[in-house]
């Protein structure tokens, strides 16, 4: 596949680094935990690792709270220790993404105490500050806006009080945030993955938003409003232009927004001429009903929508969403594992799927997480998707000798990657059967999709290449579905019990049930 930059037919993994390995024994993860765990991540097959923020930070949003774009939090290494970690990701011929947090600083980064320090202070135009608050609010809930008493205006954050947001109008914050992706990319960064890409610049006249006439009780309480003037401004477009250019300064790189808006607006993002983000996230997996009906209409808007020449994406997981494992059961995990690698274009996957890692109970005393803490009870928690990585049966599940900082899962002595790695037909097993399925097959990464369907509950498409054909049927539905076809070899089965088996006529595939033929 020469002719495709990298990062198009790359599985990308992330990684929270909280959670994925500790090397200390502080019970959180870190990079020397990474730098352990790379040869695992090659056996696996992905093709880069995207790593959540590991810069300095006070942790109020466990690192989406940025003190120094151009550091490492003691947490998690040294930037000795980072370099050496960047260089081993390559040595293996992986590439590595970091989280870029442009929307806000930490409250103690020192450009915030600058801005704050005075009204007349030459940064204090870097933030947005008002006399009065408009009505705008959080996404962890309450007013946008926090009055500082030093100084008697207010400061707008979309999200913590401790998160303030950066006046990207400014041009000497573009200047020196610009600068602080090429202090990555100089050192070899493969990319960039953009945080709540969509919310980056607010309306110039901070006009007031409208009800949300949909809200209904129980949602987030931000929904009460439309975010019409502190979200996706047609603005934003030039700014992520710019951002691009600064990545396209160095060859082979990848940007890639965070944005979660209906697909129309979400092409957008892609940028007139193609020259915004390479990759848009596509969280249509994330967040359609579970049936082959809904994927199969969620597979459809999204590839009718995306503009000519741009490149398709598909996230299954992240660390803000339930677990796919617990969102849809552990039959249809596999369901969804195949769904994902048979699908175009360039996919992600969140670290722990791959062993069918469910979302973890947090009871009241443990909680984390600021979303939560903020507005309890509404779900909004994502501690338990937030959970250390099981590598074994041992105490702490091989993840640290100390206690780690979010409790393991009940099933962790079960379900981990020594145990599951045993197992032949372990969701482990399938995971690398398909990402070497999908490597091996690159019909699957470019081919044509077509003849979307859902039929009794069975979810099918086509894979067309040049020389080949894949059909994939995957049985979403809770009963029994007959199919028939003309004939094929399977490559693939969800059970991973059937490859090799030649097929024709009438297939009975049961609840759970994929497979990914090769069609003569
Ligand atoms: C993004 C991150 C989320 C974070 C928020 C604020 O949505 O994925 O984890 O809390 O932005 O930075």
């Amino acid at each position: 596949m020469q002719e495709f930059a990298w990062w198009q037919h790359s599985v990308i993994y992330e990684i929270y680094p909280r959670s994925f390995q500790d090397s200390s024994g502080d019970g959180v993860g870190d990079l020397n935990g990474i730098l352990e765990r790379l040869d695992y991540l090659v056996h696996l097959g992905i093709d880069a690792v995207w790593i959540s923020p590991i810069y300095p930070s006070p942790m109020a949003d466990f690192g989406y709270d940025v003190a120094d774009y151009c550091g490492i939090d003691p947490l998690f290494g040294t930037m000795e220790e980072f370099d050496r970690l960047l260089a081993e990701v390559h040595r293996r011929g992986l590439k590595m993404i970091l989280d870029f947090v442009p929307n806000h600083t930490s409250d103690q980064h020192p450009w915030f105490l600058e801005s704050r320090s005075s009204r007349d202070n030459p940064k204090r135009d870097w933030y947005l500050w008002r006399d009065e608050p408009n009505n705008w609010l959080s996404h962890f809930g309450g007013s946008t806006w926090e009055r500082d008493n030093a100084t008697g205006q207010y400061y707008c954050h979309s999200f913590l009080k401790q998160q303030p947001d950066l006046n990207w109008r400014n041009s000497a914050v573009k200047a020196a945030m610009f600068d602080t992706l090429r202090f990555w990319l100089q050192k070899g960064v493969d990319g960039f993955r953009v945080d709540v890409m969509w919310l980056m610049i607010k309306d110039d006249q901070f006009r007031d938003n409208p009800p949300n006439p949909g809200y209904r009780m129980g949602q987030p309480s931000h929904h009460r409003l439309l975010a019409v003037f502190n979200s996706d401004r047609p603005e934003v477009h030039e700014l992520v232009r710019e951002m691009r250019a600064v990545v396209d300064e160095f060859p082979q790189r990848v940007l890639i927004g965070e944005i979660y808006l209906p697909v129309p607006q979400l092409m957008t993002y892609y940028g007139l001429d193609l020259k915004g983000a390479n990759l848009p996230f596509n969280f249509q997996l994330l967040q359609c009903g579970w049936s082959a009906d809904a994927v199969a209409q969620a597979i459809s808007d999204y590839h009718g929508a995306i503009p000519e020449g741009a490149w398709p994406n598909w996230v299954l997981g992240n660390h803000d969403q339930p677990r796919i494992a617990t969102r849809v059961g552990p039959r249809q995990a596999r369901v969804a594992v195949m769904l994902l690698l048979t699908l175009p274009g360039t996919l992600t996957m969140y670290y722990g799927e791959e062993i069918g890692m469910t979302n973890v109970p947090i009871a009241a005393g443990q909680v984390q997480d600021p979303a939560e803490k903020n507005e309890p009870g509404l779900g909004l928690g994502r501690d338990p998707e937030r959970t250390p990585m099981p590598w074994d049966g041992t105490a702490s599940a091989g993840f640290t000798t100390g206690a780690p900082w979010l409790p393991l899962g009940d099933d962790y002595k079960t379900v981990n990657v020594a145990a599951l790695g045993q197992d032949p037909r372990s969701i482990l097993q399938l995971y690398r059967k398909l990402i070497g399925l999908r490597r091996g097959r690159p019909t699957l990464v470019n081919g044509k999709l077509q003849s979307v369907a859902a039929e009794n509950g069975v979810l099918r498409y086509v894979r067309i290449g040049a020389h080949d054909r894949i059909l994939v049927l995957l049985n979403m539905g809770m009963d029994v579905a007959q199919i028939t076809l003309d004939g094929g070899t399977v490559l693939a089965s969800t059970g991973l019990d059937r490859e090799g088996e030649t097929v024709s006529g009438t297939l009975d595939l049961k609840s759970g049930d994929g497979l990914a033929i090769d069609l003569p």
